[in-house]
């Protein structure tokens, strides 16, 4: 039965292959939407507009503190973004995260009719209020590393 365990592992390669490749971690982008600039200024009267929208259309997923908490959260297979992740959010472009808003991937709903343009932008500069400002190359950790409880014998 070797050949059958070469088959099953030629196609486990395969399978692994194409999830790396369309995995959730990959949302192309076009490059024209990540050029695009922020036409909105993070004013406080701007911010705040956006936090009403991203209380209403937004937090049930991605939670009100944007860690990707919120309570709809559990109901999909894919977990909606960590805005507090400052690595994440240093990688992306305003033109970016404005297109991933604007267009949605399941299970996360399309934004551009639902929202004008304006909103969305503010929308880009209130998330970027959850992640601390500058980025550096590691990641600040959400929840200490946890440690095995000490076993008594
Ligand atoms: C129904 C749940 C749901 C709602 C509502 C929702 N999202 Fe999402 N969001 C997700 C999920 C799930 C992902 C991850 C999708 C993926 O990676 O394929 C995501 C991803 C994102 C991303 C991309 C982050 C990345 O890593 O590429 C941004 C930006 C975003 N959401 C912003 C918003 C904003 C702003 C709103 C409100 C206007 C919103 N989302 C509403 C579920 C939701």
């Amino acid at each position: 039965m070797v050949q059958r365990n070469c088959l099953l592992l030629a196609l486990g390669l395969v399978l692994a292959a194409w999830v790396a490749a369309h995995g959730d971690k990959n949302w192309p982008v076009p490059e024209e939407a990540k050029k695009l600039t922020n036409p909105m200024a993070p004013t406080e009267t701007s911010l705040a507009a956006a936090k009403a929208i991203f209380l209403e259309a937004c937090a049930q997923c991605h939670g009100e503190s944007g860690k990707g908490d919120g309570p709809e959260a559990r109901m999909y297979d894919v977990k909606p973004a960590d805005f507090t992740d400052a690595h994440m959010m240093g990688e992306m472009t305003d033109g970016e995260i404005f297109y991933k808003i604007s267009e949605g991937r399941r299970p996360m709903p399309t934004f551009k009719k639902r929202l004008a343009e304006e909103q969305r932008w503010q929308l880009v500069n209130y998330l970027r209020t959850f992640a601390p400002k500058p980025a550096p190359a590691s990641k600040p950790s959400g929840a200490p590393a946890k440690k095995a409880a000490p076993h008594k014998h």
